[in-house]
């Protein structure tokens, strides 16, 4: 079979694309769409950027969504000598001024799974022991991730370790964890150091220097704002 009549088809159907502009009712239009910038065929000039500004605004309506709801801000924390609990402190005085959040302060002990998955944001203290996330804070992770796993993807997170000389180890956990649980870092975690290297130091009370609470009350202000925004 000679190749002629594929030729000639293909011809015609070219002479049907490139030939007269389409009839906007071929595709179901009104004519005033065809000739708008939205015709088919036709690439969209880009918009000027005081056109997008106002319409990315719109968009973002869904925000005044969360502004009417209360958002619960959950800081758990656990602490030995009380070097943590004086961060997670921090954090909670300082949560205190974003109006529209309840922000809950609760030992690690007595955390459990219904307190993550009633709450909208999360600021998780511990110290680091023995190159790891402290056990009792450890304990809370254990009975909570499962029930927790898949129903508090993208809510926004914020770590805080307290520890003698590292803590490297102890934020990577936690950090980890907050991955499973498909958590959303707000800001890179934070490490106090305590300058505690022999068992006297270890186990003596600790007192958190005011730089360092700083750091923590920023980090809780800055959860608890986002969240009454809705940015998160
Ligand atoms: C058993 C034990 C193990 C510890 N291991 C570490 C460690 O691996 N890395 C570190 O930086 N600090 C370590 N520390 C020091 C604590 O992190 C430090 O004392 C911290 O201030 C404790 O926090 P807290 O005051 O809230 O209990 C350890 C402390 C204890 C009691």
């Amino acid at each position: 079979m000679s190749m002629r009549p594929y030729i000639r088809a293909h011809k015609h159907l070219r002479t049907v694309w490139s030939g007269s502009p389409p009839l906007p009712w071929a595709y179901g239009l009104r004519p005033s769409l065809t000739q708008s910038r939205f015709a088919p065929g036709k690439i969209p000039p880009p918009r000027p950027a005081h056109v997008l500004k106002p319409r990315l605004q719109h968009t973002a309506a869904p925000a005044n969504v969360h502004e009417s709801t209360t958002k619960t801000l959950l800081i758990v924390y656990y602490s030995m000598t009380d070097g943590t609990r004086q961060m997670a402190q921090a954090a909670y005085e300082a949560a205190q001024s974003a109006e529209g959040v309840h922000t809950r302060l609760v030992k690690a002990e007595d955390a459990g799974p219904d307190d993550v998955l009633n709450a909208s944001g999360y600021i998780f203290a511990t110290p680091e022991n023995l190159a790891a996330i402290a056990g009792v804070f450890k304990a809370f992770i254990d009975r909570s991730y499962y029930p927790v796993l898949g129903k508090a993807n993208g809510r926004p997170y914020a770590a805080m370790i307290c520890a003698g000389s590292d803590g490297e180890n102890a934020l990577r956990q936690l950090d980890r964890v907050a991955k499973g649980w498909r958590l959303r870092m707000i800001t890179p975690g934070i490490i106090v150091c305590t300058h505690a290297q022999t068992p006297e130091r270890i186990y003596a009370t600790k007192k958190i220097e005011p730089e360092d609470l700083a750091r923590c009350a920023e980090i809780g202000q800055a959860m608890a704002e986002g969240l009454a925004i809705g940015v998160f």
